[in-house]
């Protein structure tokens, strides 16, 4: 079995958890990350971490050489899809052409395991839910067309080198935080749903908005597929133990395959906080598709992936409790 993982990202949100698991399931970890909306607390002890770029070639040779590093989980890019309309340039260059350099170096170095941090994005406002794998892809946006264009270069990277094996994980909307309480999302300027409700549930916003409640669903707002971070983590474990057993390069979906609308996310913060703060509806936002879930047929088959907290109260929970302590100081 692989052992020893570099994580890109890896003073992220979701490359925080999974290294965390890592080190707990007794992974030799090596986080890279340029800190740009990382935080370095947010690294596992036990880790071992570099400031820099996955830019950088020479950089992540040396780190690939030094560390024996046989495997990579590349979560490192730029993830804020309003961004990325005003401002592609940006994401091109760093989640394509960064992608791109990471994935010559490691190439170049004889890595040949490599887990992406894809996503639904790359769907764009799919004609059916639950949405499969076999859906041809259609981004509505620079961030999920950066998404693809990355899934394409591993396919034909893996192709063309043996052995260069990949999974691409298209994770649905992530949520919650560590179920232990020491670790959670701290982004600044965050834009998830689950995220903004518990801030503003602890008064770090005046008021949350719903953009658009006439969309054709239920109760008129947009409905999506939201994962525990904690089954993601797990996840990326699963597909590191799939690929070291042999498993073929290939794509999954990441969600539980059931969603909730954002009145009902909005009405479990409201009750897992016990705080009934401001609600205003606003008008739709472009590019919102009414309807986002998984099929998630295929990792449960291929990884034998095995959720342990798909209950929505449980992740609201979570993402409060942490969010109560950010925003009593008593983590960063
Ligand atoms: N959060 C979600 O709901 C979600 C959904 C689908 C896909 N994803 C993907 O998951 C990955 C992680 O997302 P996240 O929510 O943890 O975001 P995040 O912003 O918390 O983490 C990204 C990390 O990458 C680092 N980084 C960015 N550019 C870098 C570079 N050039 N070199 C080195 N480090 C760099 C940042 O400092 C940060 O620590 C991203 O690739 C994102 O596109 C996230």
């Amino acid at each position: 079995m692989n052992k020893h993982v570099l994580v890109t990202g890896g003073a992220g949100y979701i490359g925080s958890h999974t290294a965390l698991h890592l080190v707990e399931s007794g992974y030799d970890v090596v986080v890279l990350d340029n800190l740009y909306s990382g935080h370095r607390w947010a690294t596992p002890d036990g880790a071992e971490f570099y400031q820099g770029n996955i830019h950088d070639q020479d950089l992540v040779g040396e780190i690939i050489r030094k560390c024996n590093i046989d495997s990579v989980i590349h979560f490192a890019g730029h993830i804020v899809v309003p961004e990325s309309v005003g401002n592609p340039a940006k994401y091109y260059q760093n989640n394509v052409i960064g992608s791109l350099n990471l994935i010559n170096a490691c190439i170049a170095n004889n890595v040949s395991q490599f887990v992406f941090s894809s996503s639904a994005a790359v769907y764009g406002i799919p004609e059916f839910c639950p949405v499969s794998e076999n859906v041809d892809p259609q981004p509505i946006n620079p961030y999920g067309a950066t998404k693809l264009m990355t899934e394409w270069a591993l396919r034909d990277f893996s192709a063309a080198t043996r052995p260069f094996n990949y999974i691409a994980l298209r994770y649905f909307n992530v949520a919650g935080a560590h179920i232990g309480g020491g670790l959670g999302q701290a982004t600044p300027e965050a834009t998830h749903l689950i995220k903004v409700a518990c801030q503003t549930a602890c008064g770090t916003r005046p008021h949350l908005s719903i953009f658009g409640d006439d969309y054709p669903t239920a109760d008129g707002s947009c409905i999506r597929d939201y994962i525990h971070v904690d089954d993601l983590a797990a996840a990326h474990l699963d597909a590191l133990l799939y690929l070291s057993n042999g498993g073929e390069s290939t794509v999954l979906n990441c969600g539980y395959g059931h969603g909730f609308s954002v009145k009902q996310v909005i009405d479990c913060v409201k009750t897992v906080s016990n705080v009934d703060f401001e609600v205003k509806i606003e008008p739709r936002r472009a590019g919102d598709a009414p309807e986002l879930i998984a099929d998630n047929k295929k990792i449960k088959r291929v990884l034998n992936w095995q959720p342990q907290h798909n209950d929505l109260a449980t992740i609201c929970r979570s993402a409060y409790l942490w969010e109560k302590k950010l925003h009593a100081g008593k983590i960063i």
